[in-house]
C-alpha cells in the first residue's frame, strides 16, 4: 500500500524507534515504582525523555513535561485542569474535536467559549484579541490545521492578547514537523501527539506547561510517590501521571526526538517541497480544487469535481492501494468554514520518508477517475 495518511498516524518509524520499542517490549520494568536496578534504569530513560522533549520544545523543564497516551488526553488535562467555573476561552474554527468537544462539555461546568472565524484560510491575531473578555483565562489554538496544514501565527497571537491570558497550543500536527519553542513563542501549554511528526508509536503523547500554568489532575491513582497519602502529590510531573506509564511509548518518543534533532531542517524542507510538488500536479487536473498551500506538515487537501471525499478515498484504497483520509477529519468547524461540510475533503499527508514518485502515482490515479 502507498501510505499517504501520515497526519492520521506516522506510517513508518525510524529504525532506532523500532528497535527501542522492540527491546522495551522484550523486557522492561515499571519506571518509578520498584527500587530494583531495572526499574531505576527505566526511570532514568523516562527522565531523559522528559528532558529531551522539554529541550526540543523550549519547555519549562522535566517536571513540567508529562506523558499522556495521545494529544487528546494532553488537551483534556490542560482544559479541565486549567479552567474553573466563570472562565472564558477563545478558540478558533481550525480546531480539532479534541479541543472543541471538551470545551462544549465544559459549558456544563460554567465555562464559556467563543470561536474565531476563518479569514483567507487562517485565523488572525486581531480577531482573537477582539474576542478576549475580562474573564478570558485561555486562548486555545492549533499549531497547524489537520485539514489543510495552515499554521496560525502563534507568536503574533501571543503578542495580541493580554499577558494574563494563557496560551494553549495543540501541537498534534505541528509537533516534530516544524520548530515550536514554548518560551520564545509564549506558549503556556503545548499538547503533543507522539505518533505523528514526533516519530513515536501510538499511545505516546505529552503535555508541556509553563511555570504559570498549573493544571489540576484529571486522573487520580498511584504514582509511586507519597504513597502514604490519599491525595495526589501536589508536585509535577507526579500530580498529572496516575497509573503506570507506557515505557515502550516513552522510549519511542525519546528516539523520535533524537532522530528529529539529528535531521534538523531537512524534514520541514522535504515536506514543503513534497506538498509544493503535489499541489502543482493537482492544480493541473481538471475539476480539482486544492485547499492547502505548501506546508511543512506535509498536508494537501483537495476535492475533485464535487465527488464525495469518502468515495474518492475509498476508490483510491480499493483500486489503487493508495491510503489517504477523506471526510471531516474530526474538524467540523474547519470544514464548515471551508464550505466542505457536506462532502469533506480528501487529505493527502506525506512523511519525510515519502517520495515525489508517490505524488506522481496519486496524481495519475486521480487522472483516471
Ligand atoms: N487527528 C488525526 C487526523 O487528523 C487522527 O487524522
Amino acid at each position: 500500500m502507498l501510505y499517504l495518511d501520515n497526519a492520521a498516524t506516522g506510517g513508518r518509524k525510524p529504525d532506532a524507534v523500532v528497535s527501542a520499542v522492540t527491546s522495551a517490549a522484550k523486557l522492561c520494568a515499571n519506571p518509578g515504582r520498584s527500587g530494583h536496578k531495572l526499574s531505576l534504569a527505566c526511570a532514568a530513560s523516562v527522565l531523559e525523555c522528559r528532558k529531551a522533549l522539554s529541550d526540543f520544545f523550549g519547555g519549562y523543564g522535566f517536571e513540567r513535561t508529562v506523558f499522556t497516551k495521545n494529544c487528546t488526553e494532553a488537551l483534556n488535562i490542560a482544559l479541565f485542569g486549567l479552567l474553573s467555573p466563570g472562565d472564558h476561552v477563545v478558540t478558533t474554527c481550525m480546531e480539532h474535536n479534541s479541543v472543541l468537544r471538551p470545551l462544549e462539555f465544559l459549558k456544563s461546568r460554567g465555562i464559556s467559549y467563543d470561536v474565531c472565524p476563518l479569514a483567507d484560510g487562517n485565523v488572525s491575531p486581531e480577531t482573537i484579541a477582539r474576542a478576549v473578555k475580562p474573564n478570558t483565562r485561555l486562548v486555545a489554538v492549533t499549531a497547524a490545521s489537520n485539514v489543510t496544514g495552515a499554521r496560525p501565527p502563534l507568536r503574533e497571537i501571543r503578542a495580541a492578547i493580554p499577558d494574563r491570558v494563557l496560551l494553549l497550543a495543540d501541537g498534534a500536527q505541528g509537533g516534530g514537523h516544524f520548530p515550536i519553542d514554548m518560551q520564545k513563542t509564549g506558549i503556556d501549554a503545548l499538547a503533543l501527539a507522539g505518533h505523528k511528526g514526533l516519530m513515536g508509536i501510538q499511545g505516546s503523547g505529552a503535555l508541556l506547561f509553563s511555570d504559570r500554568a498549573n493544571p489540576r489532575p484529571l486522573l487520580f491513582g498511584g504514582t509511586g510517590s507519597e504513597s502514604y497519602s490519599l491525595a495526589m502529590p501536589d508536585f509535577y510531573p507526579d500530580a498529572l501521571e496516575a497509573g503506570t506509564l507506557s515505557f515502550p511509548a516513552v522510549v519511542s518518543l525519546l528516539e523520535g526526538v533524537r532522530y528529529l534533532s539529528a535531521k534538523g531542517k531537512e524534514i520541514p524542507r522535504t515536506l514543503l517541497s513534497l506538498t509544493e510538488y503535489l499541489i502543482r500536479k493537482l492544480s493541473a487536473l481538471p475539476g480539482c480544487k486544492v485547499y492547502s498551500a505548501p506546508n511543512a506538515c506535509g498536508i494537501v487537501a483537495f476535492s475533485l469535481r464535487g465527488l464525495p471525499s469518502e468515495y474518492l478515498a475509498g476508490r483510491l484504497s480499493e483500486e489503487y492501494s493508495v491510503a489517504v483520509r477523506g471526510g471531516l477529519h474530526c474538524a467540523p468547524l474547519m470544514h464548515r468554514a471551508l464550505g466542505t461540510k457536506e462532502d469533506g475533503l480528501v487529505r493527502v499527508s506525506f512523511s519525510h520518508f515519502s517520495r515525489r514518485a508517490e505524488a506522481d502515482i496519486l496524481a495519475d490515479a486521480l487522472r483516471s477517475f
